[in-house]
């Protein structure tokens, strides 16, 4: 018999410890592991000016210098995007908020109010469904779902646990548009990731302690990806898996990798397993993605640390501080894989651990392709990697790396993406991030470093905003990092960009363009270690002091090219309770907003509008999606879209035209949880699992979303 949790074990705001444990290894309890003295730009540049005698004169041509960039910079995007069909053409700084009429389009629905409802709570006139749980049968022979009877056999051909990043891509190649093309009765297909297991939640009578072989393998099996065809209901927006369709697979924790680019078969890379270190079994951690112009599937390996054990046991002092910057520390792993595997055990596969962090690709039209690890972009807790072209074609993926206090990146590849869709154009394309340079971001306010008092409080010239410059690490065999080699830059990226003196951030998370303005948005999650004794403290780009509820990053790079090596940049949002004074929404009225902390996934509607899933809502009640206007007189007009159950983050969200696809994660998951007490009952009621699952929301009368 099954007794519900009694919910008041749960957190009052902010991630139960047991998503902690699970999902991050505890990641904010441990140390900060960036423990470099690189500074902010900000206060070098203070301090530089004060040293000088002119530090008025120095101070108003610095701020007029920066307010001309910005005038070429965000505020002129929307211009920019007009000649690419952009519809939104007015000036969008703040101090112009729109107070009266209608929402931006898109965003014309009925705000979901706050609460802690153990459901998906959606605008009155949405219709909903569950499109795939953990656990559904995907592949050819695979059992229904069994959970008393689980095994690692079933659970590789089912869908894995813990979805994140969600895409969308037409079932054929370039066959875009609405639900026009079918194959197998399908017309879309899903690519779904899944970041990491809880055994708590998953097996009856768990014992952490003393987890069974079988329970580990099944975990193996619950990571990695899903690619599942889907078919679109043609008299609701329902959508409903497919399955046993010849595209559908799953990836997952043992899975072959061809390791790629320029540290593939690097002496860091290789095992006694794997002596050439071109070859690597599974991915780990998967938490956010992108999708390629070029129809693949990008998706960033995350918390790898976790999964290794005896980082204790290491006396070599310099492989001990490289595993100490990636947050590797301890003894046991808590899921005790290093008993069934002796790569996940540091003291016996020294450079196994290497073999993790990176951004991974996947080819989902070819379901007997190789999937890859991409050395070139970089070794760190990648959260996501999304893509976009340069007017001449290449690729530049954005990449946060999701630590307090640690970096963002970009990639900007050698080589060009050929247009066409034959396997010798896809093969060209999935090259495309082998080759280029890796970049990371340091960022300098316009305000003066006295004036960023750690509240929140708006410096005088009225915004958090300044200028960056994109600092190159590494490009093919060459290292732009003094005494590293560029091998060393792509395994230790940390440690290279902490020599750079890149910016410390709040924990960055997704960062996506603008496909309207072309202008990209970086979610800081939050950051409470910030202003802390020994630790950063605030600066205009990170300007709240234990800062709970994170803020949006939008920045224009110079020329609107996205090669370029200087960008504008500007806060969005200040999050949290928007009757806190620390608070901002691009300038739109406070009072009018609906209140969003931790903002962590990004993605945009095709009116251009920013959608932000967050992840630990600080403010007490659940997590949710919201939609953001970014230009317009509704700039800064958040608006909360859904609520997630009980314990539960918002994941993956994906705005097509009449539907929106949220990856609801971790349900369930709260302090004292198992399967004995459940904490939710999500999404099949009392009595059952409670199971991580992808929901579509859809208006109820056939209209788009927000229309
Ligand atoms: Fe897996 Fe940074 O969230
Ligand atoms: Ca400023
Ligand atoms: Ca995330």
């Amino acid at each position: 018999m099954r007794k519900p949790l009694p919910l008041l074990t749960t957190h009052p705001g902010g991630r139960s410890a047991m998503t902690c444990r699970y999902r991050c290894g505890d990641a904010c309890f441990h140390e900060v592991p960036n423990t470099s003295g690189n500074e902010y730009a900000g206060e070098v540049i203070a301090r530089a000016l004060a040293r000088r005698s002119v530090l008025r004169a120095g101070a108003v041509v610095g701020a007029a210098a920066a307010g001309a960039a910005l005038a070429s910079g965000p505020g002129a995007a929307p211009a920019a995007a007009a000649g690419r069909g952009g519809g939104h053409g007015k000036p969008d700084g703040p101090g112009k908020p729109g107070k009266h009429g209608k929402p931006a389009k898109g965003l014309r629905f009925t705000p979901v109010a706050p609460n802690t409802a153990d459901k998906v709570t959606v605008p009155e006139g949405y219709g909903q469904n569950v499109v795939i749980r953990w656990g559904e049968p995907i592949l050819r022979g695979a059992p229904d779902f069994d959970p008393e009877r689980q095994s690692a056999k079933a659970q590789a051909g089912q869908f894995g646990y813990n979805n994140d990043f969600l895409t969308l891509l037409p079932i054929r190649p370039g066959h875009h548009g609405r639900g026009g093309h079918r194959e197998h009765g399908a017309d879309q297909l899903l690519v779904a990731n899944h970041e990491y297991t809880n055994e708590e939640l998953m097996f009856a009578g768990y014992d952490p302690e003393n987890p069974t072989r079988e329970q580990a393998e099944i975990a193996w099996a619950a990571h990695g990806l899903s690619v599942v065809a889907v078919s679109g209901e043609r008299r609701t927006g329902a959508l409903r898996a497919v399955p046993r369709h010849p595209l559908n697979r799953r990836i997952t924790a043992t899975t072959p990798f061809e390791v790629t680019g320029p540290a593939a078969g690097s002496a860091l890379l290789r095992t006694s397993a794997d002596p050439r270190g071109r070859r690597v079994l599974g991915t780990l951690n998967n938490c956010s993605g992108g999708t390629t112009p070029w129809g693949t599937v990008l998706s960033g390996e995350e918390n790898f640390n976790q999964y290794f054990a005896n980082a204790e046991k290491v006396t070599d002092p310099e492989r001990a501080a490289t595993l100490k910057r990636y947050g590797i520390g301890g003894g046991a792993t808590q899921r005790r894989w290093e008993r069934f595997d002796s790569r996940f055990d540091l003291t016996k596969e020294p450079n196994e651990v290497h073999r993790f962090g990176w951004v991974i690709e996947i080819d989902p039209y070819d379901p007997d392709s190789t999937p890859r690890k991409h050395t070139a972009l970089g070794r760190f807790k990648h959260e996501a990697a999304q893509p976009r072209l340069t007017r001449d074609g290449r690729a530049v993926v954005y990449m946060g790396d999701d630590e307090r206090f640690d970096y963002f990146y970009k990639f900007v590849s050698a080589k060009r993406m050929r247009r066409g869709t034959s396997a010798a154009d896809r093969r060209h394309n999935m090259s495309l991030l082998d080759e280029g340079t890796l970049y990371v971001a340091k960022l300098t306010g316009d305000s003066p470093a006295g004036a960023i008092d750690g509240t929140g409080t708006l410096p005088e010239d009225g915004e958090f905003d300044g200028t960056g410059r994109w600092i190159p690490l590494a490009s093919g065999d060459r290292s732009f990092v003094e005494g590293m080699s560029a091998e060393e830059v792509y395994v230790f990226t940390r440690l290279a960009a902490d020599k750079a003196g890149a910016t410390k951030m709040d924990r960055p998370e997704d960062i996506e363009p603008s496909p309207r303005t072309g202008r990209v948005y970086v979610a800081l999650t939050n950051n409470t270690d910030r202003g802390k004794p020994g630790k950063a403290g605030p600066d205009e780009a990170n300007p709240r002091r234990n800062n709970k509820h994170g803020q949006v990053l939008e920045f224009a790079e110079r020329g609107d090219d996205p090669s370029s090596l200087r960008f504008d940049w500007r806060l969005f949002l200040v999050c949290g309770d928007p009757e806190d004074p620390g608070t901002y929404f691009g300038g739109f009225p406070k009072e009018q907003v609906s209140p969003i902390s931790c903002p962590d996934n990004v993605t945009f509607d095709s009116y251009g509008n920013l959608w932000l899933s967050t992840d630990g809502n600080a403010l007490g009640t659940h997590d949710g999606l919201f939609g953001v206007a970014t230009a317009g007189p509704r700039r800064g007009e958040v608006r909360q879209f859904l609520t997630v159950p009980t314990g539960a983050e918002t994941c993956g969200p994906l705005v097509q035209d009449r539907r929106v696809l949220v990856a609801v994660q971790h349900p369930g998951e709260v302090d004292g949880a198992s399967v004995e007490r459940p904490a939710s009952s999500w999404p099949d009621g009392p009595g059952r699992y409670v199971r991580p699952s992808v929901v579509a929301v859809w208006p109820k009368d056939g209209s788009d979303i927000g229309r």
